[in-house]
């Protein structure tokens, strides 16, 4: 297996082993709606053997941050439809990853209302970013046995929309300490009912939000992000080893497209059970594709490859700068380097006017 190899991914031939990492880019208009400068960006990346979209909003609820966009009106699945013809025109293949913040979000930028989550427990010693500037995390509304069905529904219908628009499948954002990662650790989730408690009840929202997604999308058409080794966003557990075996072991009763893992990009000092080695403590349970994320180059990447840990490899801040990641690779041509001040928010500066090989 080499990153520049062709790979088939159930019914989906992917032109190389190298993906593009779901990435906010936090230029959606007001409305959640993403615009032709989005096409654009997606387009100029097509040549990655599979693009995964930002985080998309799956309902009002979801939203965290401002400029972030949706899948949950007509006019935001018909701009979403725009980016995958684009891609689709281009040869590329893409998948919508499916957003809720919970608790990672602000009452400044959700008209007033408290931000949901599985228990009423803030995030402490971290501040959010709202158009107000950075604040303190507020005390989330804890949501009811009732809400938590209804957010389940939400996800599937977000998954009827994206196909509606054109994706060729939906990724469960499940990692980095929003919604379904919430749910899962026992230091955010609280709950008395069968959504929290054992280890079991804790997985139960994001077994019960996959299968939900792959009655829409079927087989090998839905994927999930998972960072079992990333405590950020308060994500702590008594023990995150069992708790993600258990859950890997039970995804493996899914027909599933992959399960994006990503490495513990975090200083674990304070921690010391929590496995270091993501790929090698978790990937190995897995019977699903493994797609390695966080931190690789061409190198590291081809050795990951090569190892069989891991099908294929996501990269997020290399695809960011370089829209020809993949020609780059095969040239072993210079990189364009990441700009961090426009990586949120802001127009086509730092988004759409990376150059080419060929502009240089
Ligand atoms: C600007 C930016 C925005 C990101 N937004 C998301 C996101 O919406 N969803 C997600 O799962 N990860 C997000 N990430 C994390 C990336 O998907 C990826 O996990 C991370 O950048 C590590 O991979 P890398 O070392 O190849 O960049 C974001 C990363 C960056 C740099």
């Amino acid at each position: 297996m080499h990153l520049l190899e062709k790979v088939q991914l159930g019914n989906l031939e992917l032109q190389n082993a190298m993906a593009m990492a779901p990435m906010t880019r936090s230029r959606a208009n007001q409305a959640g709606e993403v615009s032709d400068l989005t096409r654009l960006y997606y387009e100029q990346r097509s040549s990655a053997g599979l693009l995964i979209t930002e985080g998309i909003n799956i309902s009002e609820d979801a939203i965290g941050s401002p400029f972030t966009p949706g899948i949950y009106t007509d006019t935001q699945i018909a701009a979403w439809q725009k980016v995958t013809q684009a891609v689709h025109a281009k040869g590329g293949k893409i998948f919508a990853q499916l957003w809720h913040t919970g608790r990672v979000g602000h009452s400044i930028d959700k008209n007033g209302k408290l931000p949901f989550a599985p228990s009423a427990i803030g995030i402490e010693g971290q501040q959010h970013f709202t158009t107000q500037g950075a604040k303190p995390y507020e005390t989330p509304q804890a949501l009811s046995t009732e809400q938590v069905k209804q957010t389940i529904e939400d996800y599937r219908q977000a998954a009827v929309n994206a196909k509606l628009a054109g994706f060729d499948g939906v990724e469960l954002h499940a990692a980095f300490g929003y919604l379904p990662n919430q749910f899962l650790v026992d230091g955010a989730n609280q709950r008395t009912d069968e959504y929290g408690g054992s280890i079991e009840n804790r997985c139960r929202f994001v077994l019960e939000v996959m299968q939900a997604l792959v009655t829409v999308f079927g087989e090998n058409g839905v994927g999930i992000k998972l960072s079992p080794s990333i405590p950020y966003n308060g994500m702590l557990d008594t023990n995150p080893t069992a708790l993600f075996s258990y859950l890997i072991e039970q995804l493996n009763q899914l027909p599933l497209a992959y399960i994006q893992l990503m490495n513990a990009l975090f200083p674990l000092d304070n921690l010391p059970h929590y496995p270091k080695d993501v790929l090698g403590t978790f990937g190995k349970l897995s019977k699903h594709v493994i797609m390695a994320n966080g931190g690789y180059d061409q190198e590291s990447g081809e050795q990951v490859l090569k190892s069989g840990m891991a099908k294929l490899i996501s990269y997020g801040v290399l695809f960011l700068a370089n829209p020809d990641l993949p020609k780059r690779f095969e040239l072993n041509a210079p990189l364009n380097q990441p700009d961090r001040a426009t990586m949120y928010g802001g127009a086509e500066k730092g988004y759409t006017d990376y150059p080419f090989l060929s502009n240089n």
